[in-house]
């Protein structure tokens, strides 16, 4: 086991990465959301690397203006099951909504998951930002903001609840005595509240971690206080390291107010590493990103923040347009800092579209230069560890591997080897309790 704090890394596979135009990246496969040959490599890549986790993301809605990585992808629990078979040492984390599933459903694929991956899975649990997803889900209005994060507590309760249905040593199978369980180690949850009636138990024994390693993105006030009531990881945006550095802190008091020790949870900003064998080299790279995007891309782009906005009835070389609370029904904390960023920097419409498709941010140098900036956040109080959210994959991803991760490594910041068998003991986490076998252990 590893005595002192180390960087945790998860590698967001976002098909051809996160920019709008990724796809027309030399480099991409593009069709690559959809290729399982290409996950099935740069999960392996990842593997071999020794980072932390592969990551999912999903969305529950699109148009003809979505990124074209959404247009055309695996269900990302069906996508985890195959990479399970594929490795035996990363985590593998995915997306799922709460707003639009049931929890009865949901904890019983990831009880599977974690089954079938042997203690891997990590549940990265969002609201659901897009009020389109009502129209695919027979539900006559996407339920508002706050309303979100209340069911998604209720329903982290429920989860949590069905997990410990069954005690670790339930499934006694004594064919000598045709006893198949011990039924004393079953448990009902029999919840009844606001949002949901489930009474359980769950059809499925308890796995290796008791439950997933829970992420949550999401950094409006009542994300954040959900993230700190709930979550093991908070994946964020990641803007600077002094704002980094308040969310950090903001985030681990709360998590204090729910009786929660500091390295209970741990803050992973977003961070695409653009890496050059110079700073100009760098540079170069990141100006070719950005000039794969169109003005048509970018604002469709920025346009899927504010509930697909048509940005086009707007001049585009006048300042960004007051748009009042318009787009805080989904993306809260992300249009309240598009339109922050607009007002401060006074950038017109164009400007806005273009930096929101390619953020210039701060890992975007040479190896060392980079690994000098994680290391800076990391001691600084700004991050635990990164998601690394490559703009165009699999380049941004295999750069940082085989560049920056072994500086990282020489200097003691990132592990050579697994510690654990499961996603729990990697991150340093203890395997959560049965909450009935504590009952049991303090009698
Ligand atoms: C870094 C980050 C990643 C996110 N990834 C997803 C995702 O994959 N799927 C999804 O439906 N929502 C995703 N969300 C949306 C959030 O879960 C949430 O619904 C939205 O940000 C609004 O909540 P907030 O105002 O608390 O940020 C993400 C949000 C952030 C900040």
């Amino acid at each position: 086991m590893t005595t002192h704090r180390m960087l945790r890394f998860g590698a967001f596979l976002a098909g051809t990465g996160g920019n709008m135009a990724s796809w027309r990246h030399p480099n991409a496969i593009a069709d690559a959301a959809i290729n399982l040959d290409y996950y099935r490599w740069l999960t392996k890549r990842a593997e071999a690397a020794k980072l932390d986790f592969a990551f999912f993301g999903d969305g529950l809605y699109i148009s003809e203006k979505s990124h074209p990585n959404f247009l055309n992808r695996f269900e990302p629990l069906t996508l985890l099951a195959a990479l399970a078979m594929e490795t035996a040492h990363i985590g593998l984390a995915a997306t799922l909504s709460t707003t639009y599933t049931d929890p009865y459903t949901v904890a019983r694929q990831f009880a599977s998951i974690d089954h079938i991956s042997k203690g891997r899975a990590g549940w990265n649990i969002v609201t659901s930002p897009l009020e389109g997803s009502a129209l695919n889900y027979s539900r006559p209005e996407h339920p508002e903001h706050d309303l979100r994060y209340r069911m998604a507590d209720e329903y982290l309760e429920v989860a949590k609840g069905l997990w410990d249905s069954w005690e670790a040593d339930a499934f006694v199978r004594d064919k000598a005595r045709g006893r198949f369980i011990d039924a004393s180690k079953m448990h009902r949850l029999n919840h009844r509240g606001e949002f949901y009636s489930v009474q359980g138990p769950l059809n499925i024994s308890r796995s290796p971690q008791g439950r997933p390693v829970l992420i949550q993105a999401g950094s409006s006030e009542a994300g954040k206080s959900f993230a700190a009531r709930h979550a093991d990881a908070v994946f964020t945006g990641g803007a600077s390291l002094a704002d980094g550095a308040r969310f950090y802190q903001d985030v681990k008091q709360r998590a204090a107010r729910f009786g929660r020790a500091p390295e209970e949870i741990m803050i992973m900003p977003g961070c695409g590493p653009i890496v050059g064998s110079t700073m100009a080299e760098a540079e170069a790279k990141y100006e070719e990103i950005a000039n794969l995007v169109s003005i048509e891309d970018a604002l469709n782009y920025l346009g899927r923040y504010f509930n697909d906005i048509d940005f086009t009835q707007y001049d585009l070389d006048a300042p960004f347009p007051d748009l009042g609370d318009f787009g805080r029904n989904g993306w809260e904390s992300t249009t309240d800092r598009i339109k922050e960023l607009a007002r401060a920097e006074n950038l017109t419409l164009r400007q806005m579209a273009l930096r929101s498709t390619t953020t210039k941010h701060a890992f975007i140098g040479t190896p060392e230069y980079v690994a000098d900036t994680m290391q800076a956040w990391f001691e600084a109080g700004a991050a635990d560890g990164f998601m690394l959210t490559g703009a165009v994959l699999p380049d941004g991803l295999i750069d940082f591997i085989d560049h920056v991760l072994p500086i990282l490594q020489a200097r003691g910041l990132f592990r050579t080897e697994y510690e654990a068998a499961t996603l729990h003991g990697n991150l340093g986490l203890p395997i959560p309790a049965n909450r009935y076998a504590m009952r049991e252990a303090v009698r």
